[in-house]
């Protein structure tokens, strides 16, 4: 599958992200050198920008295996135990979406991080037992788009936790440059930063973008990935100058023509535009804020200047005497 050949396997191969890499280069070195498990670790950080593929090179890197599962998919303690008494000893176990574990499989969890015991109850009434076991030493690996969804307990339990950022354009652009030499596209600079800089700040935005670039080069182009071809071609796309999409343009207007510009409170944004709320609050809310479009305070979100600008409104008194 192309997303699995073009996904680093190793901390050399990883693109930005200095303080990660540089901390888990580390880590993994010193954990090898004791010839010890990694200790626990928790990634935490908007969609799309690398949390699967950093648990993969902990993996490789450490020579473990790497099991993988998802917080939502672990409905009974005893989902979790079958997973945890496959592992062989030092290997990985993956849980994407840590915060969605329900109550009494996260109860499951704590013994099982930090004594690596399994205790669990088989069967119930008065044949209910309660059981012991040993457990391979083993790093967990816990994904999660927001560490504030996280239970204390779990979060304390991790020893390593690092945040992915959103990537800048220049290392955006080296990712896209890389994803298009290793999938044969002809690819120009130009081109890679036209994609890049209108992706979000994602890869897997600007990886999705390349595919389809690359779709308008090869019908309306000569298949080459130039500048120009990319602008059209996000053009196309509905993806704007700044690299919002319908969903976030969506957002921004509703705030500004439905509420004034704000403050307004999630729930009556969520209603105003027909979305989830965790999905403004995890996918979309988090790249605006980052950009300055939005704000968080107290009495709700709030739109900045930027945001008139961009959609070349006139700014409402509140905004018109900040410098
Ligand atoms: N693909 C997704 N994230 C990446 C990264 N950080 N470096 C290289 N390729 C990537």
């Amino acid at each position: 599958h192309i997303d699995r050949a073009i996904r680093p396997l190793s901390l050399a191969e990883y693109i930005g992200q200095p303080v990660v890499r540089e901390q888990m280069t580390l880590f993994i070195e010193a954990a090898k050198k004791r010839e010890e498990a990694l200790d626990h670790t928790l990634i935490f950080g908007p969609p799309g920008l690398g949390k699967t593929t950093l648990a993969n090179i902990i993996a490789q890197e450490m020579g473990v295996s790497l099991k993988s599962t998802s917080g939502p998919v672990l409905e009974r303690p005893g989902d979790l135990a079958a997973l945890l008494t496959n592992l062989e000893e030092g290997d990985v176990l993956f849980i994407d979406e840590i915060h969605r574990l329900p109550p009494i499989v996260e109860e499951v969890l704590y013994p099982a991080m930090e004594d690596f015991q399994l205790d669990i109850m088989i069967g119930e009434g008065p044949a209910a037992r309660s059981i012991k076991l040993d457990l391979p030493v083993f790093t967990l690996v816990g994904a999660t788009t927001r560490a504030g969804m996280l239970t204390n307990p779990l979060r304390d339990r991790f020893g390593i936790v690092q945040r992915l950022e959103f990537y800048n354009d220049k290392d955006l652009t080296t990712i896209v440059a890389r994803s298009g030499g290793i999938l044969n596209m002809p690819i120009e600079q130009d081109g890679a930063y036209e994609i890049a800089r209108r992706a979000r700040g994602t890869p897997r935005i600007a990886n999705r973008l390349l595919r389809r670039v690359r779709d308008f080069a090869q019908v309306r182009g000569t298949g080459h990935i130039t500048q120009t071809i990319a602008n059209q071609a996000l053009n196309l796309l509905d993806v704007d100058e700044h690299g919002f999409d319908h969903q976030d343009r969506r957002l921004l207007l509703a705030m500004i023509e439905k509420f004034d510009g704000g403050p307004v409170g999630i729930d009556s944004l969520a209603a105003a535009i027909s979305e989830e709320r965790h999905t403004i609050e995890d996918v979309l809310e988090p790249y605006l804020i980052q950009q300055g479009f939005i704000m968080r305070t107290p009495r709700g979100r709030v739109v900045t200047r930027h945001a008139y600008l961009h959609f070349g409104l006139n700014l409402p008194e509140r905004l018109q005497d900040v410098a």
